[in-house]
């Protein structure tokens, strides 16, 4: 089954942010995740077009874009053409998903929506056809660091169901507490994708803990 790592370089070191971004590819990353944030739809700012370019700079890897923002398709165009490979919008900033999704697709990204915790799975019934990611919250978008939140576990399990049942190969990808402590529980759930800040940043050896988190998403006996 497939695994891939994300790393989020909203935990990286932005005064080295290539060194950071190029340490990351060379050491395994499979995505690189960027957490765009505008203050309104989270309480956090964080970064927009530059850092999309310089993560599509640094690296050949895929470059995962998280739209914590309100209005999301303002940015779209400018995105696209920084090199965003993923657009993820979230479906509580976004109420014309279908518009939205196929714009996504128009501009030759992968489009993909992100559920808060609190947001039922079920919201993505009738766009499933149109999906390439699903990203499920396992904390309160806006900061990174933050705990897992426990019941998201169920909700993996519950949205693999329901992409099976639709016949949808759309990667579910689960972002925020990801850890050695965590990440075993989504994998065995049905994710296959996994955002981590804290946990390859805040490691001694972040490449090391890049193979250590993919090696936990095994069964286990
Ligand atoms: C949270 C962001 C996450 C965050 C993850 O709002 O969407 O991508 O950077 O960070 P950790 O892994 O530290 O929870
Ligand atoms: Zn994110």
């Amino acid at each position: 089954m497939t695994v891939r790592i994300a790393p989020s370089v909203l935990s990286a070191d932005f005064t080295r942010l290539g060194e950071e971004i190029a340490m990351l590819d060379a050491g395994g990353a499979d995505w690189i995740h960027v957490d765009v944030m505008d203050g309104r739809f989270v309480p956090n700012l964080s970064f927009g077009v530059k850092m999309i370019e310089a993560a599509r700079r640094s690296s050949r890897r895929v470059v995962d874009v998280h739209l914590m923002v309100l209005e999301p398709e303002r940015y779209f165009d400018d995105y696209a053409k920084a090199g965003a490979d993923v657009l993820t919008i979230h479906v509580e900033a976004a109420p014309h998903l279908d518009r939205q999704l196929t714009r996504i697709k128009e501009l030759g990204c992968k489009a993909g929506i992100a559920l808060n915790p609190a947001t039922p799975v079920s919201v993505i019934e009738e766009v499933a056809h149109l999906l390439d990611l699903v990203c499920l919250m396992s904390v309160n978008p806006g900061y990174g660091g933050q705990k897992f939140i426990e019941y998201s576990v169920d909700k993996i399990a519950r949205t693999r169901l329901l992409l099976d049942q639709a016949g949808s190969d759309a990667v579910l990808e689960v972002d925020g507490g990801i850890s050695r402590d965590t990440i075993h529980r989504c994998w065995a759930a049905g994710a296959d994708t996994f955002v981590a800040g804290n946990a390859i940043f805040g490691a001694t050896d972040p490449q090391a803990e890049i193979a250590v988190l993919r090696g936990l998403c095994v069964e286990q006996a």
